[in-house]
């Protein structure tokens, strides 16, 4: 990373995407409010203090529409996005009242705590099968393919309907996606997941069923609350997100376990105490690093920096999270400390509607892990992160299972 010159951008590198606070650090103290350059050529402005982060995330002159972000993302330096189509753009994280509250509202209900808790029984099921599995493939193995990723990927596609062939195909693309490949690649990968998508809506209006994809499709039929290429973009961001954040607080949260066997051992021995943990897993290494894309509308301040309209802003949740200003000792992973505020899951309109699944999915993992395999432990070092802006996620976590 260069943070030589006060006015260059900040260059965001495989360093930054290893150990990102290494920089909010120095930015947090000396620009907190800064423009940087990500892998793929676009500069934005990055704000990495809590307060102003909080801020951010609630500020209504922060934009999302995804009518005008093409031409914005394009004008400051991104290449790839125009491969975006719009049945993969237009959902309710792109959106801005009144759409983002028509389009949440339709399927706000069935993500409540009290909606999910009844999921609890099926997701110990597959976490113990999973469990099973890892088992019979051990004794090493890395935990992301045998139990992390799986998990959520399992849950969400039953909620939403979507086929258990076609979900390694939805992993590989998606991966693409988030991360920052080739362009080529990375718009084979766009249509591919646009037209599995779509053929996916038209066979749910085919043969529905009660899952929930059926009935968000059944809802765009009844009446003009929802257009076929919002139903295709919900669904894209339903899947999307239901699996490439859970996937992460297990491993990121797992890995902060293996490297402190006080606490792992202290977990292991009063297994009511996972919730409490879970919220210092996504406190202390998060799977979301920038939250998505807002800009501008009119000149907005933060920390005394002016950022001009019609700009791209990125707010960095894991600085927020380790600012010293709101948790004392933000480095130490501490499970006992009051988490609370914490901006994991963001703030304002866009907080993550399903935070109550990804906490129910990251109890279930953890109490089943550290029943099952109480001795888990590293084997060898965890691969490095993605090259990607949003998520914070390892490539692998090796682990063997039993001592
Ligand atoms: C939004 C994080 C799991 C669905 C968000 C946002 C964050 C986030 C930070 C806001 C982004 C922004 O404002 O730019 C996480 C984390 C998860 C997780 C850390 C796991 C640990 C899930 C799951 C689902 C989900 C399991 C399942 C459906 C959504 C949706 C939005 C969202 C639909 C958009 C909400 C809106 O625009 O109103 N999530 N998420 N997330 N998340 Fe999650």
């Amino acid at each position: 990373m260069t943070t030589d010159h006060d006015t260059r951008p900040v260059v965001l590198d495989q360093d930054f995407f290893d150990d990102p606070d290494a920089l909010y650090r120095e930015l947090r103290d000396a620009r907190p409010v800064t423009r940087a350059t990500g892998p793929n050529g676009l500069t934005f402005w990055m704000v990495t203090r809590y307060d102003d982060a909080r801020a951010a995330l609630n500020d209504p002159r922060l934009r999302k529409d995804s009518r005008r972000l093409p031409e914005v993302l394009q004008r400051h330096g991104a290449t790839s996005f125009r491969q975006f189509a719009d049945s993969l753009v237009g959902h309710m994280l792109n959106a801005d009242p009144p759409d983002h509250t028509r389009l949440r509202k339709l399927v706000g209900r069935a993500f409540t705590v009290r909606a999910i808790a009844r999921l609890r029984p099926r997701i110990e099921q597959i976490a113990t099968e999973l469990a099973d599995a890892a088992e019979q493939a051990g004794p090493e193995l890395d935990l992301l393919d045998h139990f992390a990723f799986p998990l959520p990927m399992t849950v969400i596609s039953e909620i939403l309907g979507v086929p258990g062939e076609r979900r390694e195909d939805f992993r590989h693309w998606s991966n693409l996606l988030l991360s920052s490949g080739p362009d080529e690649e990375r718009a084979a990968a766009a249509a591919s997941m646009a037209q599995f998508l779509s053929e996916l809506v038209a066979d749910k209006s085919a043969h529905p069923g009660d899952d929930m994809l059926s009935e968000i499709v059944r809802a765009s039929e009844d009446g003009d609350s929802l257009s076929s290429t919002e139903v295709t973009a919900m669904a894209f961001l339903l899947l999307v997100a239901g699996h490439e954040t859970t996937v992460n607080l297990i491993g990121n949260g797992m890995l902060a376990l293996l490297r402190d066997p006080d606490q792992h051992a202290r977990l292991r021995a009063d297994p009511d105490r996972v919730p409490h943990a879970v919220e210092e897993f996504l406190r202390y290494d998060g799977p979301v690093n920038l939250a998505t894309i807002r800009f501008t509308d009119e000149p907005v301040e933060y920390s005394g920096v002016t950022i001009p309209a019609g700009e791209v802003v990125l707010v960095s949740l894991i600085g927020a999270n380790r600012d010293p200003g709101r948790y004392p000792d933000p480095q130490r992973f501490d499970p006992d400390r009051d988490t609370s505020g914490h901006l994991a899951f963001g703030y304002g309109i866009h907080h993550c509607l399903g935070a109550p699944l990804a906490r129910l999915e990251a109890d279930v993992a953890f109490r089943t892990l550290l029943a099952r395999f109480p001795d888990m432990a590293l084997a060898g070092a965890p691969g490095q992160y993605r090259e990607s802006t949003l998520i914070h996620a390892l490539t692998a976590l090796p682990v063997r299972l039993n001592a």
